[in-house]
């Protein structure tokens, strides 16, 4: 029988995971064998071409869908081949979840929605929870706004204020700023550093420059394959060896005129102090 509990320490693991869609007789393969970890505090930025696989890969980690092959692990459960009321309880419990597409119910108001995410997954009530959260994306006041009544990138901070309403031990975020201005933009990534440095497990697909920079890590989907499992984890390693390799050289370098300064004040002592200040060019090298 599966284990049911997770492998590894990591608070969200996907193991080799696969998804196929199939239109008439074209099967498209939207995931072939990727698999991701996050430990918590790690932000991730998912990218590659539109097409590669980072909205199927988000909605699988998520518990949406299910995949045709492999399983995730979240929060040491296994969220994958159980049944929906299990998914969708892990999920409340432990994800926040925000859509490429918004994730904001049209009827209720943006205040409504932040105290249902938190109902829906057994939070007490916190008078200060809408405030502090539409504060800390921008939307100081608009609790009471429809998501009709906000401009795209209004929409799209509010979504990210709803999947954070229950501090979620892992978020993720399908183009969390495809909609916004760049000073908006970076007011989003500020907030995920934060939730990042406070623990949370950071996971963002995105096309955009700066959360691939702002991210610890980089995830490069192509044809539903990881690409490059981590470039600027590859290049801080290359540049951590090449930092290894000067200390290694400065090290001996001094090491090396130690020897000579030793053999020379020994050889001094042997002259009895003659030749004191001349340089006995035969010990050098
Ligand atoms: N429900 C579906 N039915 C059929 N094909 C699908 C479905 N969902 C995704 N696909 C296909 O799977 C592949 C991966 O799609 P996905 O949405 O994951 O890409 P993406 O990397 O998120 O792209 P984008 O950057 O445009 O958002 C695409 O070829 C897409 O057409
Ligand atoms: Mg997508």
């Amino acid at each position: 029988m599966a284990a049911v509990t997770a492998p590894s320490a990591a608070v969200l693991r996907a193991q080799r995971l696969y998804r196929f869609f199939h239109a008439g007789d074209e099967e498209v393969v939207a995931l072939c064998g990727v698999s991701v970890q996050l430990a918590a505090g790690e932000w991730v930025a998912v990218t590659g071409p539109s097409g590669s696989g980072k909205s199927t890969l988000l909605q699988c980690l998520a518990g949406l869908d299910e995949p045709d092959g492999g399983d995730v692990w979240v929060a040491g459960q296994r969220i994958t081949r159980r049944p929906d009321t299990d998914r969708a309880r892990l999920r409340a419990k432990y994800i926040g979840v925000l859509h490429q597409s918004g994730n904001l119910l049209e009827h209720l108001t943006i205040g409504q929605q932040i105290r249902f995410a938190r109902r829906l997954a057994g939070q007490r009530h916190d008078a200060g929870v809408v405030d502090r959260l539409l504060g800390a994306v921008g939307l100081d006041g608009r609790g009471r706004a429809l998501p009709g009544q906000l401009s795209g990138g209004e929409a799209a901070r509010a979504s990210l204020a709803v999947a954070l309403a229950n501090d979620p031990p892992v978020l993720i975020a399908d183009e969390p700023t495809g909609e916004l201005d760049a000073f908006t933009e970076r007011a989003v990534l500020s907030l995920l550093a934060a939730r990042a440095v406070a623990g949370t497990a950071v996971l963002v697909a995105s096309h955009s420059r700066a959360v691939t920079r702002a991210a610890h890590r980089v995830v490069e989907l192509h044809d539903g394959r990881v690409h490059q499992a981590d470039t600027r984890t590859a290049d801080r390693t290359a540049d951590r060896t090449a930092d290894r390799t000067a200390d290694r050289a400065a090290d001996r370098a001094a090491d090396r005129a130690a020897d000579r300064a030793a053999d020379r004040a020994a050889d001094r002592a042997e002259d009895g102090g003659t030749d004191r200040g001349t340089d006995r060019t035969g010990h050098d090298g």
